[in-house]
């Protein structure tokens, strides 16, 4: 089959676009991380010097930035032709919702952060695609773990218990009842699915398993600021340990599956954790069932993260499924069916990013 090629033209325009965007969430990077919308927000509108007060920084970078983020079209400015240093700039209604609130569905300070933590091992994973050696996951650092958990938090704060679950109802009903559910969330990051679940389901207790140590110290921090301690407890594990015991009611994992090294290990111990005829949710991200040229947006996303960074952190070890970003069903189902499921099903719920799969040990 042959599909159509861009001219070398709009190859050479996308790309000029894309560097302007590139340079756009840098910049938000930095405005995150120094507080700058924040402030705007908290202050309201400032100068230069007024917002370099507040947030601790340099007047010229700031005055910078500050024109750069006008130039950009972020912020808005009173008066341009006023002297620079007595412009005034203001975040223009509506936008914390895209730069400050962390609840927000339309956020994307976290999604610069993602990129900024998927290349801060850029030299290692040049090495790694000439060895074959993977790139740890604490190698990119805590913004790609703390982008990744901020860029999930809305929907498993406010639609993983809401909304997604309960297209299972028996699940939901288990989880209202008692004796009080036991739930396994398995890679859950700084733990914002088990507390979505936790506020959703006020008689369950969780506990989450992941193998990055900063992101379970993290967890554990969240947990205790939500005053779930008594019912939510992260351990820092590897899930894929055929040691892994307990009895669990439920157990989840929320876009990992593709990341583990070894996935087969992991869902055979998630289907030991809930016993014959429990049930698992895999949420994973949504790749086509095939394989196609100048594909989707979202099949764009996918493989540039999966060669940045899914691939590389589960390429760790020599028994390695070597997965990858780009899950595709039916590799997924091919794991649940060697790790001893006896049904997968793609449950009904629209998601732009992300399949949910039901698992039936
Ligand atoms: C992309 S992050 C997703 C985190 C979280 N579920 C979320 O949605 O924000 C993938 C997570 O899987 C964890 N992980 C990878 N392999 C694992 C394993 N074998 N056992 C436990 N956790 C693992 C990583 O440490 C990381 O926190």
């Amino acid at each position: 089959m042959t599909v159509p090629q861009p001219s070398a033209e709009e190859i050479a325009r996308r790309l000029s676009e894309a560097m302007r965007g590139a340079l756009d969430l840098f910049s938000v990077y930095i405005g995150d991380q120094l507080g700058f919308y924040r402030l705007l927000v908290s202050g309201g509108p400032a100068t230069s010097m007024q917002l370099a007060e507040r947030a601790g920084t340099n007047e010229r970078y700031t005055r910078e930035w500050l024109e750069q983020q006008a130039v950009t079209g972020f912020l808005a400015v009173d008066d341009p032709t006023k002297p620079v240093t007595e412009r005034v700039f203001s975040l223009p209604a509506g936008y914390e919702a895209v730069f400050v609130d962390p609840d927000s569905f339309i956020g994307m300070a976290q999604g610069a952060q993602i990129l900024v933590g998927t290349v801060k091992p850029l030299p290692a994973l040049l090495e790694a695609f000439r060895t074959g050696a993977g790139v740890p996951y604490d190698a990119y650092g805590p913004d790609l773990a703390g982008g990744q958990a901020r860029f999930n938090r809305p929907m498993l704060l406010h639609q993983l218990a809401q909304d997604y679950i309960p297209v299972m109802p028996d699940i939901d009903a288990r989880l209202r009842a008692d004796p009080p559910a036991r739930v396994a969330d398995i890679g859950m990051g700084m733990a914002w699915s088990s507390i979505g679940l936790a506020r959703g389901y006020p008689k369950i207790t969780v506990d989450g398993f992941d193998l990055d140590a900063y992101s379970v110290e993290q967890a554990n921090a969240n947990v205790a600021a939500e005053g779930l301690r008594d019912r939510v407890v992260c351990h820092c594990r590897d899930a894929g340990d055929p040691e892994l015991a307990g009895q669990y009611d439920f157990a989840l994992a929320v876009e990992c599956v593709h990341d583990m090294a070894n996935p087969v290990a992991v869902l055979s111990a998630m289907r030991r954790l809930v016993g014959p005829g429990g049930t698992v949710l895999i949420v994973d991200d949504r790749a086509d069932e095939s394989f196609l040229p100048n594909g989707t947006d979202q099949e764009r996303v996918l493989y540039g993260f999966s060669i940045l960074h899914c691939l590389p952190v589960g390429m760790g070890d020599s028994t390695s499924a070597q997965t990858g970003a780009v899950m595709r069903p039916d590799t997924f189902r091919g794991y649940a069916a060697e790790a001893g499921f006896s049904k997968v099903e793609i449950l009904p719920v629209e998601h732009e990013g992300f399949s949910f799969y039901r698992l039936t040990a």
